[in-house]
Formats: structure tokens, sequence, C-alpha cells
């Protein structure tokens, strides 16, 4: 990764983090990755081929205010989002107009035009109907998808009847039991990586 996007990267990491949703109050179903995690693990997760650069098409499945698909903007060809919650998603674009101004401030990258995010229950086939109209992707071509913890299990299994084979779900938010889902193979030599993220590939 060259030094730009490197720091790029920590500051969008840094912007977001002391802006977490959730540690603390009534908002905890909400709670936000913490992107400093994320960024710890990007390494691996790109020399392990699980993120192409300029390739992988990645989806957050409970995406909240965005900040997951910003942060993986930088490296994916698209980075999808779908929030149930409309309020929610309405805090994706200040933060984002905010979060520009302090990159640009500091010579660093704005995020790319590769950013959709949809309101809509990611289990709700709908929704990935109107993805596939406005991306010209449909879900089985989707390389990567994500959740905090959000119905995992109902997303595993949408991912094992609807995603292509070698499809990789990651999961935030796991602790050092990592659950088992029928259809997925727990990438045991990655997981938990950074203690926190199961890694699960459809065969
Ligand atoms: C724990 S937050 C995680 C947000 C973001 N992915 C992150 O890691 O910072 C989970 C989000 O999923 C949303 N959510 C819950 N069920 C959902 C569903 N069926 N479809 C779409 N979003 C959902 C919640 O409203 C909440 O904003």
């Amino acid at each position: 990764m060259d030094l730009l996007l490197e720091s790029t990267l920590q500051e969008v990491a840094r912007f977001y983090d002391e802006r977490k949703v959730g540690d603390v109050g009534p908002l905890g179903f909400r709670r936000s990755t913490d992107l400093g995690t994320l960024l710890a693990g990007l390494d691996r997760l790109v020399s392990q081929e699980i993120i192409v650069p300029g390739k992988t098409l990645f989806m957050d499945l409970g995406c909240a205010d965005g900040r997951v698909n910003v942060f993986l903007s930088y490296l994916a060809r698209v980075s999808v989002g779908i929030e149930l919650d409309e309020w929610t998603l309405d805090e994706y674009d200040p933060l984002r107009v905010e979060l520009e101004g302090h990159l640009s401030r500091h010579g660093l990258l704005l995020p790319p035009d590769n950013i959709f995010l949809f309101q809509g229950d990611a289990t709700d086939e709908g929704v990935f109907e109107r993805i596939g109209r406005s991306t010209g992707f449909s879900l089985g071509q989707f390389d990567l998808f994500y959740t905090y913890l959000v119905m995992h299990e109902e997303l595993a299994d949408l991912i094992v009847r609807r995603g292509k084979p070698g499809a990789i779900f990651l999961i935030y938010g796991l602790q050092k039991v990592m659950p088992r889902y029928n259809g997925l193979r727990l990438l045991n030599h990655l997981s938990p990586l950074e203690g926190i993220l199961g890694i699960y590939k459809k065969p």
C-alpha cells in the first residue's frame, strides 16, 4: 500500500473512530466498527486476497452511517451498503462532507466515486434488485460481505443460497468462540482476525 493511501486510511479511521455510535447509551444496537482495528487487519486481508484492490465487490449488510463503506471504498471496486433505518443512513452525507473537508485540508485522498448506499432490509430480496439496477452488479457477483453481528445467521444463509462460490463473509464483533454456519467454512488460520473478525468462505 502506498504511503498516501496508508495515511489516508489512518485519517479516515481516526475521523470515524472519534465519532463512534452506541459504545455507551441507548444506541448499542447500531454500534460502530472500530476502523482502527480493521486497518490493523487490512494487510492480512489483502495478502490473503480476501480484498483484491480495485477488484473486490464489497457489501456491508447493516451499514448504518456507511463508515465501513467509506473506509473500504479506497480498496474496493464498488462499496455497497444496506441500512434498515432511514434516519441512520441520513448520517452518511453530513459525516462524509465533514470528512472530505478534513482530508482536503491534510492533502489526503478523497473517497472514490464507488459508494452506493441503500435503505432497505438486507434479508429482503427486493433491495438486491434495486442494487442490481443501480450498480449493475447482482448479489451473486459480490466477493465480500460484511456485518457487525446483524442477523448473522439469516445473512449467512442468504450468502449460502445466493452468493457465488468463493464469496467471503466477514463478521465483526465475534470473540474467541467462532459460530459455525451450515454451508460456510470458517477460515481458522485467519479467525478471529485482530481478535474480533470471523472470516467465512462459501466453498
Ligand atoms: C451494529 S450496526 C453496524 C454498522 C456498521 N456496519 C458498522 O460496522 O459500523 C448494525 C446496523 O444494522 C442495521 N440493521 C439491522 N437489521 C438490518 C436489516 N435486516 N437490514 C439492514 N440493516 C439492518 C441497524 O439499523 C444498524 O444500523
